[in-house]
């Protein structure tokens, strides 16, 4: 692990403008810097740096957030990776915390392998180069399927020469143990004699996100019914074939800028695509699709397309993967290919523009895709036709979002003809029925169907949303600033009837928040504001002067980036030109103090308002019980929501 003192040392010293510079084009514009953003195609300038603060916000895209997240989004980086990126561009030295020495032969292991794996990428690739062999068999192989020699250096393509230990014995002659060529499973080691695994075949490095060699495929040359076509390398320490794309290095770049990821079959899939002129493509490479692969596209997008072979055999089996796709919130269309034709041969036949374009117009979104299915099945059978509605139910249920959902349902009941209640009731049926099963519970939000069948909900969440956000805004913004708050303490006069009086109190703006919301035992309903705001509330609570820009590089990502947005919110406004046209931003005419307390009793009085609504929805079943003290207690919550209005009269 890198050391705390390296890290802090690496924010104190490396200058945002300076690293972003390197990658964008800035120009000063006050305070500020600003440029076109890397992550979208843009003309006007949206991405804005800002040197004081230490924080850039792209507002094209919403990303945002410090030097290190910066590293992160554009080059795609890992946490470890960008800070040893600044460590090299600042000259600084990096200290790793104390290792135990198992954590230090664990470590010299895996990096091991990774040395062994990358020697035999450069073996292979030789030998299919500069020797006769290789060039014979391997090269002419890939010629005829048509790579140039571009493609071939690009993917480090190889040979690997048909004799029984020609790699193994050159690399215990070069040095590397066989533990380690065991280990990757290059080398088969049988009673003290060793084999090369892919003896005779032509490899395909697999690579990481970052570009380091984790493991192999080769082809068979033959047409040796009984040896496998492809033949991978074994599951390693460093090579876990469910958490790796192959192509992903290649791609990462294009997957982000185009805001789409093809995912095909195979090596050669991916291989052809680049030559004909796309790069966002990968492939899972023969296994099926795993979640923590759509994790590593998640990272660099939200919409995948899934290209599939002309021919339908197996296809209903892959469409388990569209699933896990849709329960990670990403969008899926899915494409096929005319009968006969894979990526790989249509890629080749068509030029770029071709390509593109058909991919365009036969990219289906999932729900159409399916319904095209039972097109081609039985159109007219009430029994495929049901089990294809089910389908398509069950694959809506995945959706982690209530607005998506409700959207694809109509959708559905559009495409196949059917009522849009029986299909929200279906809905319904099944995301319980996913809520009983102990281990999914975690995963399926409890409010989830309530909010698809009233709309009113879906506002209602609105507004609480909004109130949590500016709370969280205004503590990052002020939370260290003291004001003098008024309180207004209820008394009765004479006449028996309740006042309100003023009282000054001097408190900073986070005890503020933090006491009232408290005393009506108020919390966040969003998750995200709600672990960030007692983050923020911790922080201050340790040190009453912080300053949300400096504890902001001790944060997890996520928070970094949304504190970073809160942050920035306030600049956007100088990005026009609008102080050169002299047309002024209007300043906010309220006092810190009274934008806090107004924040507060909007949020109060939101809630006391849905609490009423709920009363008297209860009131209406005709045969409660509790009649009586259920309207006492909707009289009680008037009443206070009256109080709570003349609070935010007099605040304004
Ligand atoms: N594939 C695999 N394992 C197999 C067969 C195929 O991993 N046993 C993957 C490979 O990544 C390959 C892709 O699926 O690139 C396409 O399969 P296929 O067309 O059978 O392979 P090709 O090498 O294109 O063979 P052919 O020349 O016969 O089309
Ligand atoms: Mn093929």
């Amino acid at each position: 692990m890198i050391s705390r003192i390296t890290i802090d040392k690496i924010f104190e010293t490396a200058r945002v403008e300076e690293v972003i510079g390197d990658f964008v084009q800035l120009k000063k514009s006050g305070t500020n810097y600003k440029g076109l953003s890397p992550f979208t195609d843009e003309r006007s300038p949206s991405f804005m740096v800002s040197p004081v603060k230490q924080i850039w916000k792209d507002f094209s895209s919403g990303k945002g957030g410090t030097v290190v997240s910066f590293l992160m989004e554009h080059e795609h980086f890992t946490y470890p990776e960008a800070i040893k990126f600044l460590a090299k561009k600042y000259g600084i030295e990096i200290e790793e915390t104390e290792q135990t020495s198992e954590d230090k032969e664990q470590a010299n292991e895996r990096e091991s392998l990774y040395l062994v794996s990358e020697f035999a990428k450069e073996y292979f690739h030789t030998t299919l180069l500069k020797t006769e062999e290789g060039k014979a068999i391997g090269l002419s192989y890939f010629k005829e399927r048509g790579f140039t020699d571009e493609t071939i250096k690009k993917f480090d393509l190889g040979y690997s020469p048909d004799s029984w230990d020609a790699f193994t014995s050159h690399a215990i002659k070069k040095g590397y143990k066989l533990e380690f060529l065991e280990k990757t499973g290059l080398s088969i080691v049988k009673e003290e004699k060793q084999f090369d695994r892919f003896k005779g075949r032509v490899m395909f490095p697999i690579v990481s996100m970052s570009g380091r060699t984790l493991g192999f495929g080769g082809r068979i040359l033959t047409s040796d019914k009984k040896a496998a076509k492809y033949l991978n390398s074994p599951e390693s320490d460093i090579y876990h074939k469910s958490k790796v794309l192959y192509g992903i290095f290649h791609a990462k770049q294009s997957i982000a800028k185009e805001d789409n990821c093809y995912l095909v079959e195979g090596y050669t899939d991916v291989i052809q695509f680049h030559q004909t002129g796309i790069h966002n493509v990968v492939s899972s490479s023969g296994t099926a699709l795993t979640s923590e692969q759509i994790r590593l596209v998640n990272r660099l997008t939200k919409n995948i397309t899934v290209l599939f072979d002309g021919d339908t055999a197996g296809l209903r089996a892959s469409l388990r993967g569209i699933d896990l796709i849709l329960e990670q919130g990403m969008n899926v269309k899915i494409c096929t290919f005319p009968e006969g034709e894979d990526p790989d041969s249509f890629s080749r036949k068509n030029s770029l523009e071709e390509l593109t374009l058909y991919l365009e117009e036969n990219a289906k979104d999932f729900i159409t895709f399916k319904a095209s299915l039972l097109a081609k099945d039985a159109k007219n059978d009430p029994i495929k036709k049901s089990e294809t509605i089910h389908d398509m139910v069950n694959s809506i249920a995945k959706i982690p979002d209530v607005i998506k959902r409700e959207v694809y349902i109509k959708e559905c009941s559009r495409i196949m003809d059917i009522s849009e209640q029986v299909l929200f009731n279906t809905l319904a049926q099944v995301l319980r029925k996913e809520q009983k099963d102990a281990s999914k519970r975690a995963e399926v939000p409890q409010e989830a169907f309530e909010v698809i069948s009233s709309e009113k909900k879906i506002e209602k969440v609105d507004v609480q949303f909004q109130l949590e956000q500016k709370i969280i805004q205004l503590l990052l913004l002020y939370g260290d600033v003291e004001e003098d708050f008024e309180e207004l303490i209820m008394e009765t006069d004479e006449k028996g009837e309740i006042i309100l009086k003023p009282e000054i109190h001097k408190s900073r703006v986070f005890e503020k928040i933090y006491l009232d919301l408290q005393e009506d035992e108020i919390e966040f309903m969003n998750p995200e504001f709600k672990d960030l705001y007692f983050e923020v509330v911790n922080r201050f609570n340790q040190n009453p002067e912080a300053k949300a820009e400096t504890f902001v590089t001790e944060l997890n990502p996520e928070m970094a980036s949304a504190v970073t947005n809160f942050l920035m919110e306030e600049e956007r406004y100088s990005l026009s030109d609008w102080e050169r046209k002299e047309i002024y931003v209007k300043k906010k005419e309220l006092t810190i103090a009274q934008m806090v307390s107004e924040t507060i009793l909007n949020l109060r009085r939101h809630l006391v308002s849905q609490k009423i609504s709920e009363l008297s929805e209860v009131m209406k079943q005709e045969d409660n019980p509790e009649k009586e003290s259920g309207l006492q207690e909707i009289v009680d919550y008037i009443s206070l929501k009256k109080v709570l209005s003349n609070k935010l009269n007099r605040v304004l």
